[in-house]
């Protein structure tokens, strides 16, 4: 399975910040927000990435990551040369997804719980059945988001929750679950996408792109429930919300979460050498100090 890290867009919302600067690049604490996306497609145990980016952004990202070997990935990079929709993504990795199924996270989306890997795993799966997965997170506001209308009577944990309609930013949603940031789907998706015209808006949506795949009866939903946290940290509220829940989280539990080289070093993807290395390019940081902790089994879980 493959992975696509989207990280380009406009950023307008949080203009001034990204007027000069990419969204992916700002802090969410202690740490550049595209760490967090990354850390969530390694969680689903992909290792071959592509990140698509803005023409001046995807150097910078490259600046940081290179070609992944720091992380025991394969990390490659992609430009949008226009924020023309989600969607333009799987034509954009065409070459790199080839046959493969391939996962996609937006750059501003963070993911945090229990159990995630699970569900991730369960989203692999299916794509490997030919179904794509899209996740659910109850909202107050399902008119800003992708929305999905589900079979009623169904409970967080149940699977293969059939959906019945999704629809983007609709003025009367059919329920408050909104479509998060992270979709899985089989291989072809890249000829399934070459099918999505513009909306009007202008935009290759991803919700043209889901609703492809339910009326081929190939589309299935996962909820995110009272457990799990989501959020898009597009707005300057919800940015704030990031930080604060990275910092809730950091300084209850004393220790980082979403630390790549963390991740990459207890799947056995790296070896010591190569973490004590990545934690000497971090100096004396908290997020260097957290990797040497690693590193001396200080942390066990
Ligand atoms: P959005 O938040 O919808 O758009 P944006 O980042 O351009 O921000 P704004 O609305 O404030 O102008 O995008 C969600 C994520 O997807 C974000 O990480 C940027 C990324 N994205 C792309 O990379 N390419 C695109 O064509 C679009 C629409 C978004």
């Amino acid at each position: 399975m493959k992975g696509i890290l989207l990280a380009g867009g406009a950023g307008t919302r949080l203009y001034p910040l990204t007027l000069v600067t990419s969204k992916q690049l700002l802090p969410v604490y202690n740490k550049p927000m595209i760490y967090y996306p990354l850390s969530t497609l390694m969680l689903a145990r992909i290792r071959d990435v592509l990140i698509i980016s803005t023409p001046a952004d995807t150097p910078r990202i490259r600046e940081l990551f290179g070609d992944g070997a720091a992380l025991g990935m394969h990390i490659s990079y992609a430009v949008q040369e226009k924020p023309e929709g989600l969607a333009q993504a799987f034509t954009i990795g065409r070459d790199f997804i080839g046959d493969d199924s391939c996962a996609m996270i937006l750059g501003d989306n963070i993911f945090y719980g229990n159990g995630l890997y699970h569900k991730l795993e369960r989203a692999a799966e299916n794509a490997g059945k030919g179904s794509a997965t899209i996740f659910g997170y109850y909202v107050e506001d399902p008119q800003r988001f992708g929305v999905m209308e589900l079979e009623k009577g169904i409970g967080g944990d149940e699977k293969n929750i059939r959906v019945l309609s999704v629809e983007e930013k609709p003025k009367n949603p059919k329920s408050n679950y909104a479509v998060v940031g992270l979709y899985f789907y089989p291989p072809g998706v890249s000829d399934m996408a070459d099918a999505v015209q513009p909306s009007a808006r202008g935009e290759l949506e991803i919700t043209t792109l889901n609703d492809m795949y339910l009326h081929e009866g190939r589309l299935q939903a996962e909820l995110l429930g009272r457990g799990f946290t989501w959020i898009d940290a597009g707005t300057f509220d919800s940015l704030r919300r990031a930080t604060d829940f990275v910092y809730m989280i950091e300084q209850n539990q004393g220790m980082a979460i979403s630390a790549p080289e963390e991740i990459a070093y207890r799947f056995g993807w790296i070896s010591g050498e190569q973490l004590a290395e990545s934690a000497e390019r971090y100096g004396k940081s908290p997020y260097g100090e957290h990797l040497r902790a690693v590193l001396e089994d200080r942390i066990v879980l």
